[in-house]
């Protein structure tokens, strides 16, 4: 496979939260790129530079859900619930965990700040933790000032009520550096291009740091979660037809590294509801002509976000063509039989069954005989690869009990996620 930068991955990452947020579309790597160049003018370099740019780019990661959604214009609000939920993702996180702290504290005030304790082997410390979580929180408040909103504050302004707020709710020394930087127009030049790099806006000792395909899997897991959480419908999907799909993948005969990457491509199918309401996904009664066509949208989001990252590209086809039908009656490009690859085919064949076989909390799931009956229905129709679907029901039972199994592991996790308790939450607020 096509080696991945580690910094592109997360990038790619920071994008799909940007899809949560359409009022502040590029907040993420704005303040990737801002608290980058604070932490250069301050000199950290390496494990500290590598974790501060990855807490900027990830931090509101908690803010994935409707109940905890940005509040991005006011200065003054408790944004202690979306840092929880943040803090609580990150830290089931392999790679991740060591930056928990760092999101969790990334709206508590300088002067608020607990000794973070270090909570574990690996993970960070204090007091550069504490610094690096207080950096984020100034680049963030810097990025909510100049582009929130209707009214623009003046960059004179923001430079102001950052001073004013110099050891108090910012750190000294991060007020300082971004004072420096700031007065000047190439610190804000860096922040107000489009989609530029986060590489091409600072120098990163990280930013030639691969990421190897065993730490592939525990990203798009990761990312699963986050996807399938935001609906209780479909609260472990992702999972289900990631499972699926590589099961499928060898009984088609698939070598095992693209078992492998159909499970990624499974885990990252429906990346693209993050930008789809959770009001929409949830929706108990049908959706309207108009709320439909929002939540097809999901399927082009979830190929643009995968095109970002670099080395992904057969995994972008993959997962992003899982509405394609061979009939060319899909989305998002009406893609026939012929334009599909192998993977493509699996993971929408293995989409459907997840779906219909899945208990949800306003039904449980199909038996094998009617789960048999509709796809075969589909096939009829053209909707769905009639080899694949053949080959599936000859191995019903098998692929039933790959589903069943992963979808009750994902349960455990998320069961796990919404009962961890915070480290530290009691000093945040
Ligand atoms: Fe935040
Ligand atoms: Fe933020
Ligand atoms: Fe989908």
């Amino acid at each position: 496979m096509n080696n991945i930068h580690l910094l592109d991955l997360i990038q790619g990452a920071s994008g799909a939260l940007d899809y949560v947020n359409s009022t502040v579309t590029g907040h993420h790597r704005r303040v990737g790129a801002g608290a980058a160049a604070i932490g250069g003018a301050m000199g950290l370099e390496g494990r500290d530079a590598a974790d501060l740019v990855t807490a900027a780019l990830l931090h509101d990661i908690g803010a994935f859900s409707l109940d905890l959604r940005l509040d991005g214009l006011d200065f003054e609000a408790d944004h202690g619930d979306h840092a929880r939920a943040g803090f609580r993702l990150l830290s089931v996180h392999p790679m991740l965990s060591r930056v928990a702290p760092l999101v969790l504290h990334h709206h508590t005030p300088w002067h608020r700040l607990p000794p973070l304790s270090d909570p574990g082997p690996g993970q960070a410390d204090t007091p550069a933790a504490a610094l690096l979580a207080n950096i984020i929180n100034l680049a963030d408040r810097v990025d909510v000032l100049d582009q929130v909103g209707t009214r623009r504050v003046v960059r004179e302004r923001i430079r102001q009520i950052i001073s004013h707020n110099a050891g108090t709710v910012f750190a000294r020394e991060a007020a300082e550096a971004f004072l420096d930087l700031s007065a000047g127009s190439e610190f804000w030049d860096k922040l107000s291009g489009d989609w530029t790099h986060v590489r091409e806006a600072v120098d990163l000792p990280m930013a030639d740091d691969l990421i190897s395909h065993d730490q592939l899997l525990p990203f798009s897991r990761f990312f699963a979660l986050i996807i399938d959480f935001r609906s209780r419908h479909t609260a472990t999907h992702s999972l289900g037809v990631a499972e699926t799909s590589a099961r499928l993948a060898a009984l088609a005969g698939m070598p095992p590294e693209s078992q492998d990457r159909l499970r990624l491509a499974g885990n990252l199918h429906d990346i693209g509801k993050l930008a789809v309401p959770v009001t929409l996904l949830d929706k108990p009664g049908p959706l309207t002509q108009e709320e439909f066509e929002a939540v097809r949208l999901h399927a082009a989001a979830s190929e643009s976000i995968l095109r970002s990252v670099p080395g992904l590209d057969d995994i972008a086809d993959w997962a992003s063509q899982h509405h394609e039908r061979p009939d060319g009656s899909g989305y998002p490009h009406g893609l026939k039989r012929d334009a599909l690859s192998l993977g493509s085919r699996i993971v929408g064949v293995c989409d459907v069954f997840t779906a219909i076989t899945e208990d949800r909390p306003y039904r449980p799931g199909m038996t094998p005989d009617q789960s048999a009956r509709v796809l075969r229905d589909m096939v009829g129709q053209g909707s769905l690869d009639a080899d694949l679907v053949a080959l599936l029901l000859d191995n019903h039972a098998e692929v039933a009990e790959a589903r069943r199994e992963a979808q009750a592991r994902a349960h455990v996790e998320f069961e796990r996620y919404r009962s961890l308790r915070v480290d530290g939450a009691a000093h945040a607020a």
